[in-house]
């Protein structure tokens, strides 16, 4: 008997209720705003676009929305450039924009996050502008690093580290009168001066922009490089050549030092003292699960995003390894664990593990989301996951948009593949994305992956997300809790229990034949069953109520 599992059950409202830590069990669908929905014809998504959309992402059974900066920014890198932390930039909207999302928002039972830049300002930021304005040793410039440079006339960089997206993380000024003078750091674009953290000022605006924000309802921080923050004190050389990577595992004299806790401890104090479990979530790339942990211990952030998980290699050994790391890692601290499996800086994970095979990336993709959702903790889907949208790798030259593109190879690709706006309905690009054009090219047979042309088709990827994300609401064994392997699972498969459930995922080139552990209410693939055996087949993910 070959059976296909459709959709089965439909959350009821009592069972995505929110109840206490919220977040611990939360599915949050990133939303790259320029890319999501634009209700105005410039090719760009914005606020209104996103609010109309509001009823899909209800429908599709997640928790929350985190929303990519919409801040007032020239767009030097996709807005996390931002000049003004308390206005909407006229691309994406107004505040009256914002305010109407979130409430429209929490009326469909979803909770929202916004993103917040700490690292860096746009160098349009007023304080960025009076700083260059300032002398040397002047107060305006200590909010950020400004050092002289080495060398006889000060001609050379004061130290040697490499900016994420290529070439020096430093950049020389020109004062008013046309000399050069001192240099000011950025681990990004030179459009992105980092802010001094020791500034007790840096401080301070930053309590009234997450305030703003809170006053106006929104339920938490994605906080952008919530690693960087702090810089080993001196601005030690590296002494090393190698390109920094925002999506690796160096120890860096710039990333991940002891001393962002405290920021983050003090955050969690501000967010405490609100309402409604308002949660900040790390982005934060350290080099273990154990350093990741950190940003989750009980007086600090709420989430941090498990990148570990998401640069895992497809495979049982090395997913079982990560899986266990990681829970060991937030357990210890009392945490739950954060999976993610893309976002607007990665390839997409069904371009990742299909290496060039883009059926087999689709199906591991497919197997891959089973797995996340049923693992213990919280879990992020980043927009288009749900349609198997796959990396768009063939963007002309000139249409792209990516700082590190044109920065030399400061990224491990681009990342302008993975943000090509969304493909809604209809026959012709720009498949229901708004009334224009999009920014990004989108493919023509993206037609086929729109949601219109995914929903109601049993063997869709987007109906497999809302059957897992409404199996997620009812069966009571997901979410939060614990997890035990199944050790009698052949070579090649995962396979473990939760109260009421077992999971299983054959990573092989091959299909394996097991004993029925349950009665099946989703898989990836279709199975076939003979006696009291299951025939699961290649790369596939299987969901079994016990
Ligand atoms: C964001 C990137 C951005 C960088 C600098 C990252 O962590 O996710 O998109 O380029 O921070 O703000």
């Amino acid at each position: 008997m070959t059976q296909d599992l459709a959709p089965t059950v439909r959350p009821s409202a009592d069972a995505r209720a929110h109840t206490d830590g919220w977040w611990r069990s939360a599915v949050i669908y990133q939303v790259y705003v320029r890319s999501f929905a634009d209700s105005d014809g410039d090719g760009i998504g914005d606020l209104r676009g996103i609010r109309e959309r509001l009823p899909y992402l209800a429908g599709l059974g997640v928790d929350a929305l985190w929303l990519t900066p919409f801040y007032a920014s020239p767009q030097a890198d996709g807005g996390y450039d931002v000049a003004d932390y308390r206005a909407v930039d006229p691309l994406f909207g107004q505040l009256s924009d914002a305010d109407d999302l979130v409430r429209e928002a929490h009326r469909l039972g979803l909770r929202v996050i916004v993103d917040i830049v700490p690292n860096h300002t746009s160098d349009q930021h007023a304080w960025f502008r009076a700083a260059l304005a300032d002398r040397p040793g002047g107060t305006a410039r200590e909010r950020y690093h400004f050092r002289p440079g080495k060398g006889e006339r000060g001609q050379l960089p004061p130290n040697d580290w490499e900016s994420v997206f290529g070439g020096p993380a430093w950049t020389r000024t020109t004062g008013p009168d046309g000399e050069s003078g001192e240099w000011y750091l950025h681990l990004f674009a030179p459009e992105q001066p980092d802010l001094n953290w020791d500034n007790a000022e840096v401080r301070a605006e930053f309590d009234s922009v997450l305030r703003f924000w809170l006053d106006l309802g929104v339920d938490g921080f994605r906080i952008d490089v919530a690693h960087g923050m702090v810089k080993a004190a001196g601005l030690p050389d590296i002494g090393l050549s190698e390109q920094a990577k925002l999506i690796g595992a160096q120890v860096l004299p710039f990333f991940d030092q002891d001393g962002v806790h405290e920021i983050h401890r003090a955050w969690r104090q501000l967010l405490d003292s609100y309402d409604g479990q308002r949660i900040g979530v790390a982005e934060a790339w350290a080099p273990t699960s154990e350093r990741l942990a950190l940003y989750v211990r009980p007086d600090e952030l709420h989430q941090a995003f498990n990148f570990q998980f998401l640069t895992c290699d497809w495979g049982a050994a090395p997913m079982r390894q990560v899986i266990d790391e990681s829970l060991a890692a937030t357990r210890s601290v009392g945490a739950p664990t954060t999976w993610v499996l893309s976002n607007h800086d990665v390839v997409r994970h069904a371009t990742r593990y299909g290496a060039g095979d883009e059926e087999l990336g689709l199906r591991r993709a497919r197997a891959a989301a089973l797995l996340m959702l049923a693992l213990p903790g919280s879990a992020y889907v980043y927009q288009g996951e749900e349609l198997g949208l796959p990396e768009v790798v063939d963007l002309p030259d000139e249409v792209r948009q990516d700082p590190a593109f044109f920065r030399g190879d400061g990224q491990d690709g681009t990342r302008d593949g993975c943000r090509v706006p969304l493909p809604w309905s209809g026959e012709a690009a720009p498949y229901g994305f708004g009334p224009g054009g999009s920014w990004l090219p989108q493919p023509g047979r993206w037609r086929e992956l729109s949601v219109e042309a995914q929903s109601g088709d049993p063997r869709s990827t987007l109906e497999l997300y809302r059957s897992a994300l409404a199996l997620r609401g009812e069966l009571p064994g997901l979410g939060d809790g614990e997890m035990v392997w199944l050790d009698d699972a052949p070579e090649g498969v995962l396979a473990f229990s939760r109260p009421g459930f077992v999971c299983t995922l054959n990573t092989l080139g091959a299909e394996v034949a097991l004993p029925v552990p349950g009665r099946p209410v989703l898989s990836s693939a279709a199975l076939e069953f003979a006696g009291g055996t299951v025939r699961i087949p290649s790369d596939t993910c299987v969901w079994w109520a016990v």
